[in-house]
């Protein structure tokens, strides 16, 4: 890969993956890529101006003001002078100050000053990234048109197990490419929605809700449709698939953030909904864990509809996208089960499964699909997922055409 005659503004801010900062930068120079880097001062806690600027080749920039800078470099130059802004890794207090157009420091300020793309890496504890506050500043920032990339699952500094670890510099380095080489395909300049995997509909803090979906089909999707040259905000519940690379990845837990992200990521020009969406919620869920109490009976609970995201995509509008994609899952009379909720959802076509336990399709590697269109079904032999969704995004792009 080449990334010859670009040029990225990396910004590093503080925490304890700010080491990766120096690996990503190495393979940046690798490929031919310019780097500059901007330092803040919690980042200058874990890693060194000197080792940015040696790996860098180029002038690293910090919050220390400096009038030679200023004079010749100035930060709104600075800004743009890059074709990409990164920020890896990005804290949750600089995602915040993000969200909240901050410019505090050298770091908030060439992100609120820049007019360049800009792909953020967070990193942070689990708990910090699940919070509401950082679930609902990526939302905001992510329907700003910011790209993500990560978090990735697994053992953490701080002992904790969970989402908030660094993406790995390949990896940033592939969402970096994705943006800076125009895509070529039959989808370029097109963005796709995918909503993906199961929705968490909470009881209480610790019980929820939930569903065998494991992602897997969704996320193929959106690869193939990213592939195909598409733009891909995928949208999706808890999984444990990785991130689809050169996509971004907006995660949710329950129904109702689902359809929120998804509103926020309009416009599209595609929608599949691939989600299985939990029909229902806890009316009101506790906000303390349920104890048992001897002698008293379950617990009752109370459901209430969650809304429905195919049916709202679909519904004509201005923000319609022209192609919505649903998917039926169905135990029986799958065909005219799943054209009847084609017609029913408003959608255009309906990708319909049988999810009887017997075809091993939820949570499984393999689906074997019926294509419903407004002119009739084909049935596609069974197929692993990622060539599924390969069929899927060929059948897309030519209809696009
Ligand atoms: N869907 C959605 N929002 C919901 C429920 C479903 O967006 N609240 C979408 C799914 O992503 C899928 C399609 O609707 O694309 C059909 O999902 P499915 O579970 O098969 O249908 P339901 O609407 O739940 O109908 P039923 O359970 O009665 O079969």
């Amino acid at each position: 890969m080449t990334l010859a005659g670009k040029r990225v503004l990396l910004v590093v801010s503080g925490g304890i993956a700010a080491y990766k900062a120096l690996e990503l930068i190495r393979l940046l120079r690798a490929a031919g890529c310019g780097v500059t880097c901007v330092l803040s001062r919690s980042a200058a806690q874990f890693v060194t101006k000197l080792s940015l600027q040696a790996l860098s080749e180029s002038r690293t920039y910090d919050d220390l003001f400096s009038l030679t800078d200023e004079s010749e470099m100035g930060h709104i130059q600075l800004s743009r002078a890059a074709d990409l802004l990164v920020v890896a890794p990005a804290s949750a207090d600089l995602l915040a100050r993000m969200a909240a157009g901050m410019a505090d420091d050298l770091a908030s300020t060439v992100l609120l000053a820049t007019d360049k793309p800009v792909l953020v890496a967070p990193a942070m504890n689990v708990r910090m990234w699940q919070h509401e506050a950082t679930v609902a500043n990526m939302a905001l920032l992510a329907a700003r048109g910011v790209r993500v990339v990560g978090p990735e699952e697994g053992p953490m500094a701080c002992n904790e197990f969970g989402p908030g670890r660094l993406a790995e510099p390949p990896a940033i380095l592939a969402a970096i490419a994705a943006l800076l080489v125009p895509a070529a395909g039959p989808l370029a300049g097109r963005h796709a929605l995918v909503t993906s995997g199961p929705t968490h509909e909470p009881i209480d803090p610790v019980r929820y809700i939930a569903n065998r979906s494991s992602g897997r089909q969704g996320h193929a999707i959106a690869a193939a449709l990213a592939a195909l040259g598409a733009r891909v905000s995928l949208v999706s519940g808890p999984v444990g698939v990785p991130d689809p690379p050169g996509v971004t990845v907006i995660r949710v837990e329950t129904a109702q953030q689902m359809l929120a992200a998804s509103l926020a990521a309009l416009p599209a020009d595609i929608a599949v909904c691939a989600a299985a969406v939990a029909d229902w919620r806890v009316a009101s869920a506790a906000g303390r864990k349920i104890k048992k109490t001897p002698g008293a009976p379950p617990p009752a609970l109370e459901l209430v509809a969650n809304p429905d995201i195919l049916a709202t995509l679909s519904a004509p509008g201005p923000t319609r996208p022209r192609l919505v994609v649903g998917f039926a899952a169905e135990t029986d009379a799958l065909a005219e089960n799943a054209a009847a909720k084609r017609a029913r959802k408003g959608c255009d076509w309906i990708v319909a499964n049988d999810v009887s336990p017997a075809t091993g399709i939820m949570g499984g590697e393999e689906n074997s699909v019926h294509l419903i269109t407004a002119t009739g079904a084909e049935d596609w032999p069974r197929l692993p997922k990622s060539d599924v969704a390969r069929r899927l995004a060929a059948r897309i792009a030519a209809a696009l055409a």
